[in-house]
């Protein structure tokens, strides 16, 4: 039987929220027995170490395309070290661009990409390789456990959904987008890449990385889903 396919955003505040206490370990164990099941492809963020080296690039006067490189090297940097932790699971280059991406997956083993090109993130990334390599499902690992109505750090009703439509995520996200500092969960060339190409997405609490083990391999409802239709149970 043919295995699923299956892209995880990790976002680099959820692997190394520090390097000195970071979740490696702990994903490496979790990835290895999701592997067994599917064949996974992981797109690692850049977290709090990328923040730094742009603002610092900023100050320095670099524009924000060359900032922007400097978040992609060090989403590049977290994508190696969760290479060097899973050994011979994966593949053991970080690929730089979709058909590379598709080229490693041939071997079977467990690809790992970063940052592409500027003006984006590791969401828009993991939504585009989702599409190119006919993705069964796109899943976001971050540091909330789903998509709310408003931040519920800031607003004490926000609510948090179960289920969304590709479209009332793109809502959600335009209207976040009009308030200055929001910082949405997703972002808006990952929505529509979403939106157009239909493929599941599912965002959950990726803190706890034994989430990702029940949501892919024991079809647990975690977080929130956004697809076109109301999910039904589901086991891979
Ligand atoms: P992330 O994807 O980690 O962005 O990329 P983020 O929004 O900070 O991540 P999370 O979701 O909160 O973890 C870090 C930075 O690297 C650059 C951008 O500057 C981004 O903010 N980047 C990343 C790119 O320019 N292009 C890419 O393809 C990926």
């Amino acid at each position: 039987m043919k295995m699923k396919k299956i892209v995880v955003s990790l976002g680099g505040s959820v692997l190394v929220p520090s390097l000195e206490s970071n979740n490696i370990g702990r994903y490496v164990s979790v990835l290895k027995e999701i592997a067994k099941t599917c064949q996974i492809f992981i797109v690692v963020g850049g977290g709090g170490e990328a923040r730094r080296y742009i603002q610092v690039a900023r100050d320095l006067g670099a524009g924000e395309a060359a900032a922007d490189e400097l978040g992609i090297m060090v989403t590049r940097l977290n994508a190696r070290m969760l290479v060097a932790g899973l050994g011979d699971a994966v593949y053991p280059r970080v690929a730089e661009n979709y058909t590379e991406a598709r080229e490693f997956a041939e071997t079977g083993k467990i690809v790992i990409m970063g940052g592409i090109t500027p003006a984006q993130t590791t969401d828009a990334v993991s939504a585009v390789l989702a599409e190119s390599i006919g993705a069964d499902l796109l899943v976001n690992a971050t540091s909330v456990d789903g998509i709310y109505s408003a931040d519920p750090k800031k607003d004490a009703s926000a609510i948090r959904y179960e289920h969304l439509t590709p479209q009332e995520l793109l809502d959600i996200i335009t209207r976040s987008r009009m308030s200055a500092g929001a910082n949405m969960v997703i972002d808006i060339v990952a929505g529509k890449v979403i939106e157009r190409s239909g493929i599941p997405l599912l965002v959950l609490d990726g803190r706890d990385p034994e989430n990702l083990f029940r949501a892919i391999v024991e079809g647990a409802s975690v977080g929130t889903t956004v697809s076109r239709e109301e999910p039904k149970p589901r086991t891979i």
